[in-house]
C-alpha cells in the first residue's frame, strides 16, 4: 500500500471522526461482517430527507473503521436518495484504495450499515448471504492485515 493512503487510512482509523452514539436520532441500523464477525452500526438524524448528523459506532479491522471514518464526512448533507444510490465505487474513490474481495468487505460496511438505516439493506448486494464461522485466531488475523 502506498505510504500516503496508509497515513491516511491509519490516521481516520486512530482519530475516527463522527463515531459515537446519537441520544437523539431518527433512524439506525447495525449489521455485520460475515467475515469476522466485526459488528459496526450506525445513528442517524434526519433533517427532511436529508443527513443532518450521523454516527458510526462498533469494531472492526482498521480498513472498516477508517472508512467508516472517511464516508461519514460524505454522507453527513446528502439527501436518502443520493445516500440509497451510491455503491461501492464511491467508497473505493473515497479511500483511494482497490481492496481485495475480502477486504472490500470491512470497506463497504459503514455504506451498508447507513443505507441499511435509511432504505434497508434488500438490495445489497450480499445481503442474503449467511455469516460463517471463523475461529478467533482467523478474525484475529483478518483484522491485524491493513
Ligand atoms: Fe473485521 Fe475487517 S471488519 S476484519
Amino acid at each position: 500500500m502506498d505510504a500516503l493512503y496508509r497515513e491516511y487510512i491509519i490516521d481516520h482509523y486512530k482519530n475516527p471522526r463522527n463515531f459515537g452514539e446519537l441520544d437523539e436520532r431518527d433512524v439506525e441500523f447495525q449489521d455485520r461482517n460475515p467475515l469476522c464477525g466485526d459488528e459496526l452500526g450506525v445513528h442517524i438524524k434526519l433533517d427532511g430527507d436529508r443527513v443532518s448528523e450521523l454516527r458510526f459506532h462498533g469494531q472492526g479491522c482498521a480498513i472498516s473503521q477508517a472508512t467508516a471514518s472517511i464516508i461519514s464526512e460524505e454522507l453527513i448533507g446528502k439527501t436518502v436518495a443520493e445516500i440509497a444510490a451510491l455503491d461501492r465505487h464511491f467508497v473505493v474513490d473515497e479511500i483511494g484504495l482497490e481492496l481485495s474481495p475480502t477486504r472490500l468487505k470491512c470497506g463497504l460496511l459503514g455504506l451498508k450499515v447507513a443505507q441499511g438505516a435509511l432504505v434497508g439493506t434488500e438490495d445489497w448486494p450480499d445481503g442474503t448471504e449467511e455469516a460463517v464461522d471463523v475461529s478467533p485466531e482467523e478474525a484475529a488475523k483478518l483484522r491485524s492485515e491493513i
